[in-house]
């Protein structure tokens, strides 16, 4: 894929690693490229990060024809080698929520490629604190210029960069968790496995309500009968229950997380049990209750791993592991970031080097 560059002349001050506010900061340049049903996808550029202009009958504002991934550059020193974790799976993932929002497909392997050159020309902003990476948000919206409902012909797709420390303010201690038993995020057949921003968008409500009552995310139930565990806002969960370690299967509703992924195979792959099935929340409760519920941790590329240290469903708190990091945690923790920062051995072949 041909990209025209265009470097920015006025590049902003870098903001000190310890300042870093998730999600706040962005870099230098930006990917973008257009969709129209002539061209199909054309007009790849990275230019410099600023305001696009859009009309306001474009359909992204009425309709919500949106999709989006995130996925991470990591480096522990500067002049080191840049590490991207398992991004052909975000960009699969994306064109499977393309799929799903009747967006037009694109191709994974130029993405990937234009992310790379994106990232070459801003590596200066790539963090190498511990703890800190480079996000990256690629999206799509839809731009068609009128109020009509139907699929859009065209289309923005865009990549930006953002350095980041911790996703939640607790950083590796335990997060305290709301089970949400009034509103759904998701449903079965609705658009819970394509990452599109209306997700998020229906669960804000359960989120608002649950920083008031202190708690920093959400434990969504299903759809239908509010009963069984699906994820929590922004990370997919996994309880070790009587040894034996249960994550909510992949039914349509919940994010097939790539971190979520890859830590059933690193699991797996250390001889532990790992089930997908649906778990009925009375389980989960009894087992926090009774003590089987040995350790609960989320998952994610913002989340990275995130001991769950307190559930409380309905004024029923259930404090875990004593609100420690356990040790499974600690060693996916440690594993995990250890792959992605290049510190260890990578026996997957998950990482991928920004040459
Ligand atoms: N579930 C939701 C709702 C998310 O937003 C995320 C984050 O991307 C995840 C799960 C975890 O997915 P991944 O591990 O691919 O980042
Ligand atoms: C991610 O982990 O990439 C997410 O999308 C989580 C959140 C920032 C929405």
């Amino acid at each position: 894929m041909e990209i025209k560059i265009t470097k920015n002349t006025a590049p902003k001050a870098k903001v000190p690693a310890n300042e870093l506010r998730f999600g706040t900061t962005f870099t230098d340049h930006m990917f973008i490229m257009k969709h129209d049903s002539e061209n199909g996808w054309h007009d790849a550029q990275i230019v410099p990060y600023g305001p696009i202009s859009l009309e306001p009958s474009a359909m992204v504002f009425h309709y919500a024809q949106e999709i989006f991934e995130g996925l991470k550059a990591y480096r522990t020193k500067e002049d080191g080698e840049i590490f991207l974790f398992r991004p052909e799976k975000n960009f699969e993932r994306m064109n499977l929520s393309c799929d799903r929002m009747c967006i037009p497909r694109f191709d994974g392997e130029q993405v990937l490629d234009a992310l790379e050159q994106l990232i070459k020309l801003d590596a200066s902003w790539i963090p190498t604190a511990p703890g800190t990476s480079l996000y990256i948000r690629p999206f799509i919206i839809a731009t068609d210029r009128q109020v009509g409902v139907h699929p859009s012909h065209e289309y923005l797709f865009i990549i930006i960069l953002s350095p980041v420390g911790s996703y939640f303010k607790e950083g590796l201690k335990p997060v305290k968790i709301y089970v949400e038993t009034e509103y759904t995020r998701a449903a079965r057949g609705g658009t819970g496995m394509a990452k599109c921003g209306g997700n998020y968008a229906a669960s804000l409500i359960g989120q608002q309500k649950a920083e008031k009552l202190q708690y920093s995310q959400v434990l969504w139930l299903d759809g239908q009968e509010h009963k069984y565990v699906e994820e929590v806002g922004a990370m997919n969960v996994f309880f070790k229950i009587n040894g034996t370690i249960v994550t909510p299967s992949l039914d349509g509703s919940i994010l097939p997380g790539i971190t979520r992924r890859s830590v059933i195979e690193l699991l797996r792959h250390k001889g532990y049990t790992v089930e997908e099935r649906l778990l009925h929340i009375d389980e989960l409760m009894e087992a926090a209750n009774s003590g089987a519920l040995e350790e609960a941790w989320g998952t994610g590329t913002a989340a990275v791993i995130s001991p769950i240290g307190e559930l409380n469903r309905e004024g029923n708190i259930c404090v875990i592991n004593n609100n420690a990091i356990g040790p499974v945690s600690q060693m996916l923790y440690d594993e995990l970031t250890g792959i992605q920062w290049g510190l260890k051995d990578d026996p997957f072949g998950w990482r991928r080097i920004v040459k």
